[in-house]
């Protein structure tokens, strides 16, 4: 059981250090909601809003056959959505998709994860990176979502719900499968991080921020936000390119600020390399979180917090988070996504 030991050890630091559990502040009482992909914050109590209604007459299937660079391979748009087989235009980009991966399964409406997390495992950031996962977290987690242990803190939020009857819907060696999968493919940069007091003008769509073009272009303040955003919009979202990142726009001056939390706690927090790695790209069973989605991350901090995220090992984080502002948090997650990834992982062992 190294991986019990590797936890044990770490909660026993943190003890050690004196930092457990101190009782939430209480100032982030609703969920950010640039984070979970909402312009507007969740009002508690409110039903959850209607899905959007299906048109009248459907278009008729558009034909045009799309191509993308670096791939020989050419797609339909029903083709690149298909949730039980959508389309991947680099298979020499990963080793072979198990079944569930690539199809998922019709009978039960569980979608292929290639769907959503790309066939490499990236994601996006209304969803998640699942890549370069430590195997046993891939798994623990998703016995979470199964178990009812993780949800999002902002209910409007679809596309968790449908994750959590995924899992639900999984058997055992399906989820190894995926988590075997995914865990041998190691995460590489994806998103670039930009300090900026303006950012383009944004719609939200399925989730995600979409940069405005024509008539409604602009810039606008960034305030208490992260906008996470494609670099190739048309590339994102008509195409699904797996090969085209994102740009976080992150508020001036954040990066420098969420270095002292992470790399010293700020007397608000534990140092998260002590768990996560010295280069913050994961130790042991503990998942990385260097270069990885800073809305996604959020999400994570405050999920945590207000425990609608409360698994086997969130215990763990429990302290890190309990006392973190919302903007803590930003702060926090500008320094990790702006981390570099990939060539520097050293192989553990604490700083
Ligand atoms: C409809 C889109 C969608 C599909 C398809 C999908 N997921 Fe997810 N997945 C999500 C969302 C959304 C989240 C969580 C985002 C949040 O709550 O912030 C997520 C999170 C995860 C996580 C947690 C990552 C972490 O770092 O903790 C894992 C693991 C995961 N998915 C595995 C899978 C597997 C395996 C499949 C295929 C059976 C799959 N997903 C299919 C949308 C999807
Ligand atoms: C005592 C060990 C420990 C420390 C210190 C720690 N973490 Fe964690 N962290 C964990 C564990 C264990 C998990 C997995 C939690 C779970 O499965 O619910 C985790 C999960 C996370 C996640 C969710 C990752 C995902 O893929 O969903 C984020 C984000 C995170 N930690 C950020 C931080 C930050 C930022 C710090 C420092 C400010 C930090 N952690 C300090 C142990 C720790």
């Amino acid at each position: 059981m190294r991986n019990f030991a590797v936890l044990t050890i770490a909660l026993a630091l943190v003890v050690a250090a004196g930092v457990v559990a101190a009782p939430q502040s209480g100032s982030n009482s609703v969920p950010p909601p640039w984070a979970f992909g909402f312009a507007t914050p969740l009002t508690p109590g409110a039903a959850a809003p209607a899905p959007p209604a299906a048109p009248a007459a459907p278009p008729p299937p558009d034909t045009t056959m799309h191509r993308l660079p670096g791939s020989q391979f050419s797609f339909m748009l029903n083709q690149i959505r298909d949730q039980y087989g959508p389309a991947d235009w680099f298979p020499g980009d990963h080793p072979q998709m198990p079944d569930v991966v690539a199809h998922g399964k019709r009978d039960q409406m569980v979608a292929a994860c290639s769907l959503c997390h790309y066939p490499n495992g990236k994601g996006r950031p209304e969803n998640a990176g699942v890549s370069g996962l430590p195997y046993s977290y891939f798994v623990q987690t998703m016995m979470d979502f199964k178990n009812d242990k993780r949800k999002s803190s902002d209910t409007r939020k679809a596309n968790t719900n449908r994750m959590i009857s995924f899992a639900k819907n999984m058997t055992d060696d399906e989820i190894k499968q995926a988590a075997q999968y995914f865990g041998a493919i190691k995460w590489s940069p994806w998103i670039r991080v930009v300090e900026t007091d303006t950012v383009p003008k944004t719609r939200i769509a399925g989730g995600m921020f979409l940069v405005e073009e024509g008539a409604q272009a602009g810039k606008e303040p960034i305030g208490q936000r992260i906008i996470e955003t494609p670099e190739k919009t048309e590339d994102t979202e008509m195409l699904r390119n797996s090969h085209s990142g994102f740009i976080a726009y992150v508020p001036p001056g954040s990066i420098k600020k969420g270095e002292a939390l992470v790399t010293n706690g700020a007397g608000k927090t534990t140092q998260c390399a002590v768990c996560h790695g010295a280069n913050l790209q994961g130790l042991g069973p503990v998942p990385g979180i260097a270069g990885r989605s800073p809305s996604y991350l959020v999400r994570q901090l405050y999920d945590m917090q207000v425990s609608a995220r409360k698994g086997e090992w969130t215990d763990l984080m429990k302290p890190v988070v309990a006392k973190l502002t919302a903007e803590d948090m930003i702060n926090i997650v500008a320094y990790t996504a702006s981390r570099p990834v990939g060539e520097s992982r050293t192989s553990g062992g604490g700083r």
